[in-house]
């Protein structure tokens, strides 16, 4: 969507999987960590989901039945949504998951990366200007992508379900097709007039209604090949060349591209707050930064936010001018740390935050100018993404977000493969200074360079109190991710709202660029008495038909809870 104006393992399984991985000759290719055999007492007396859709769901509950972990769960949701949910589930995107398996946090990076033929200039023209639409729709958007690797490196670590087994649910969707829902209908048909037959999107999603089954022959084939061979008929078999073929003497990705991609398993940032342990997303997303900065600074201001209601101009004043600060801090110092040293420490130190939120005018917006990167030495993102929450009996949870950025990506569909290919290009700063999809900007830090992750702002994420789990938290939305996340542990933990009207609670965002300006969400009209007062403090309203679509699980004592966001097609289950 155009955010712009619309946005355990028994042996027999480790064998089978072994199998399935060594008959690949995969299993050398990527680091090898050892499965945990040990059976755990069940902490939960159920396990949960919160996911985009019902067929998602349906998966879930499925793997479950089986005996599968969140890990297993999680992996299986993926693939369903890459089938049932195309305009932002995945094989041809990349994505985040935050993990907490047996009392330990995890974070895999499976985002897609810049072609070996990438340049920092690509997307500008001769007079070094930015070409508009070129990093956003075509084979020239497309990065590296990453879900498949992404998926096999969490299930072969953590899994304890055949790998064959949480592939099923998704080839049966592709093969034997669903019946597509009134907003995807919706979606596909925005999105033909998008893409307006500049792609090929139209010859695989043109027939899409809704009240109809879709089927999906080449893709339930792609998927049937990645169920035998593992990841390795993506990145270096048949799909390989398949997606190597449609690339040729169009876009830049070869199959050296594919067969060099790796998942990388990073530190995640982790942060007290609250008595809680925040579990979040690194670079190259800064949407962890960004969370840690959020939450720590509004807990400095607590005497400015005492007696203030909540979503009262007061209190967005207040938001805005501490997302003022971090957006600032974002578009100077995030990108991807291979590449650029990100100095998270020194973002997320208590002392700096102290002094940032020193800086926050509590009367009036301050001047957008003077609000610079604040360690002393410029933001972005298209809309379309999906989160899934996800807990198992056992004490594990899954946050996991994944994209292909635009709905539908960059419009191109691999020929013979009915992969939707990604436009994450686009979350590059194509040039210092110049805005985004999502109208942020960036420096050097975002600059594209041969194999390097684009910044994002997906901050999947799981909060827990003493080793244990205690909310597991995403949701798509661009540079509007880690703002909504923020808002909705606000409402639970600040204002100590039941988890569903925390999830379904008015939303807003600031990002310092437009200056003073509050995205603004339906829910209160814009030209409503609300709408007045903030703008009499200052502000700029522009509506946004989309802020979000929170999924997430809340556990307490042994019984989670699980909502999905009002504002999409989303679903929960529990599963006892
Ligand atoms: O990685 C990012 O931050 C963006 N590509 C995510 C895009 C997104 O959330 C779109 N959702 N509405």
């Amino acid at each position: 969507m155009k955010l712009v104006d619309r946005t355990k393992i028994s042996a027999a399984a480790l064998a089978l999987v072994s199998l399935s991985a060594l008959s690949a000759g995969f299993l050398e290719a990527t680091p090898a960590f050892a499965k945990d055999t040990q059976q755990h007492p069940a902490v939960l007396n159920a396990s949960a989901v919160a996911v985009a859709d019902k067929y998602a769901a349906d998966a879930a509950e499925q793997i479950f039945k089986e005996g599968g972990n969140a890990v297993d769960a999680a992996v299986a949701i993926a693939f369903s949504l890459a089938v049932t949910y195309p305009e932002a589930g995945n094989i041809g995107g990349g994505g985040f998951m935050t993990l907490y398996v047996n009392g330990k946090p995890y974070f895999l990076d499976y985002r897609e990366r810049a072609p070996l033929a990438a340049t920092r200039t690509m997307y500008q023209d001769e007079q070094g200007n930015v070409i508009p639409g070129k990093s956003l729709y075509g084979y020239d958007a497309v990065g590296v992508p990453g879900t498949v690797e992404g998926m096999w490196e969490a299930q072969k670590r953590f899994g304890k379900l055949s790998w064959k087994q949480v592939l099923q649910p998704a080839i049966e969707y592709a093969r034997d097709g669903f019946v597509v829902g009134e907003l995807l209908a919706k979606r596909r048909e925005e999105a033909s007039k998008e893409f307006d037959g500049k792609t090929n999107f139209d010859q695989y999603f043109g027939n899409m209604k809704m009240g109809e089954t879709f089927k999906q022959p080449d893709l339930a084939n792609v998927l049937t090949r990645i169920a035998n061979q593992g990841a390795k008929d993506f990145y270096d078999g048949k799909t390989a060349d398949l997606i190597a073929a449609s690339m040729k003497g169009h876009g830049l990705i070869t199959k050296r591209d594919l067969q060099e991609y790796k998942a990388v398993w990073r530190q995640p940032v982790e942060a007290n707050w609250n008595g809680y342990e925040v579990i979040t997303a690194p670079p190259p997303s800064s949407g962890g930064v960004g969370l840690v900065q959020l939450l720590k600074m509004k807990a400095d201001l607590a005497p400015q936010f005492k007696d203030v209601p909540l979503n009262s101009p007061q209190y967005i004043h207040l938001i805005a001018e501490i997302e003022k600060r971090v957006f600032a801090d974002r578009a100077q110092y995030l990108g991807d740390p291979d590449f650029y040293k990100v100095p998270v420490a020194q973002l997320t130190d208590d002392a700096y935050i102290a002094k940032r939120a020193a800086e926050v005018d509590p009367d009036k917006p301050s001047d957008t100018k003077s609000v610079q990167a604040g360690l002393g030495t410029s933001m972005p993102e298209k809309a379309e993404t999906t989160h899934f929450s996800v807990v198992d009996k056992w004490g594990n949870a899954v946050s996991n977000t994944y994209t292909i950025n635009g709905y539908f990506g960059s419009g191109v569909v691999v020929p013979g493969a009915g992969i939707v290919l990604n436009d994450e290009m686009d979350d590059f700063s194509a040039k210092p200074g110049v805005p985004n999809m999502f109208g942020v900007v960036g420096s050097d830090a975002n600059a594209i360079a041969p194999k390097k992750r684009p910044l994002s702002s997906m901050s999947p994420t799981i909060l827990t109190k003493d080793g244990k789990v205690s909310l597991v938290i995403g949701t798509p939305g661009g540079s509007r991710i880690f703002t909504s996340i923020f808002q909705v542990i606000n409402n639970i933990y600040d204002f100590k709202m039941p988890l569903k009207d925390a999830v379904g609670a008015m939303r807003f965002h600031h990002q310092l660029l437009p200056p003073n300006t509050i995205f603004w969400e339906p829910y209160e009209p814009i030209n409503g008495d609300l709408a007045k007062q903030v703008e009499a403090k200052g502000y700029v309203l522009k509506g946004q038909d989309f802020n979000g679509d929170i999924q997430a699980i809340r556990i307490d004592g042994d019984t989670p809870e699980a909502v999905a966001d009002p504002r999409g097609r989303g679903v929960t289950r529990i599963v006892q």
